[in-house]
């Protein structure tokens, strides 16, 4: 690579939506889209059931190609689906492979990337520590609880060593304390490897929590209402920042804006 194009891939947003617009089956979904993501940067969207959070995570994966303007990763336009932009979905049930065991799930990232066999066992008990699964390894999916399997799913995805996770409401079906115990582990992991994060959540509360900055869509179709940094300062902390009077001004913003659909 020439000194200019690494100058320019390093200048260029880690992703960016330009003047987007995506239609499906002859409807317009997403309208007008222009979204800047730095590097490192944490990402929420949130918006009503309906209004293409899920579209927008699905066009910087590749699933689907804008009808106009462009999405790009690190400059180049996204033309398909790339081993450097990982998913979290939120059904884990389905994600995982029921018939291999938490160490196998982490090996399909591996197999994929083509890491050699002798390097992939101390890999995997890397990824599966780094979500407090070590000691489960040899368990399957069907015993392992909710949070487990969300875990090994995001063991998985980093095993793939991304630039961009997507996480599309990866904790909407665990319980509360699971789901703040899975926040904060999540916002250590992407911090300490640097990865950027879109991640789409219908709680308004958790986008503030995590997020740099929080994206609002309104609905028919899908456009970019607002875009609110988040003045809070890290590590967040699940006491401390949620009594913090920014949060609270931003959670009454966001929850007129909600209700305002
Ligand atoms: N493949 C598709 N073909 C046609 N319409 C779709 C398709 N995928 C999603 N939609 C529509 O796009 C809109 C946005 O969907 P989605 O992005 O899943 O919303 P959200 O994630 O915000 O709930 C919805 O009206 C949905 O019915
Ligand atoms: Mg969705």
């Amino acid at each position: 690579m020439s000194q200019s194009a690494v100058a320019t891939s390093q200048a260029a947003p880690e992703i960016c939506f330009d003047g987007v617009d995506l239609s499906l089956g002859g409807l317009e979904i997403l309208k007008g889209i222009d979204l800047e993501i730095r590097r490192g940067e944490f990402i929420c969207v949130i918006g009503p059931s309906g209004c293409g959070k899920t579209t927008m995570l699905r066009l910087i994966a590749g699933f689907h190609r804008a009808t106009a303007g462009a999405v790009m990763h690190e400059g180049r336009a996204v033309n398909g689906p790339s081993p450097d932009i990982a998913i979290v979905f939120q059904d884990y049930g389905k994600a995982l492979l029921p018939w291999r065991n938490a160490a196998d799930n982490v090996a399909l990232a591996l197999e994929a990337m083509r890491v050699p066999k002798s390097q992939r066992a101390d890999m995997i008990t890397g990824f599966l520590g780094k979500v407090g699964l070590a000691d489960h390894a040899q368990k399957f999916p069907s015993q392992m609880s909710g949070g487990m399997q969300q875990r090994l799913q995001i063991a998985r995805a980093l095993a793939q060593n991304p630039s961009v996770l997507l996480m599309d409401e990866p904790f909407g079906a665990l319980d509360a304390m699971t789901r703040q115990t899975l926040q904060d582990e999540c916002l250590n992991l992407v911090e300490n490897m640097g990865t950027t994060v879109f991640f789409v959540t219908h709680d308004i509360e958790e986008a503030i929590y995590l997020g740099d900055r929080v994206v609002t869509l309104s609905p028919n179709p899908g456009r970019i209402a607002d875009i609110h940094t988040v003045n809070l300062p890290r590590p967040r902390n699940q006491l401390t920042t949620r009594e913090d009077p920014e949060f609270l001004r931003l959670r009454r913003v966001l929850f007129d804006f909600i209700q305002g659909h």
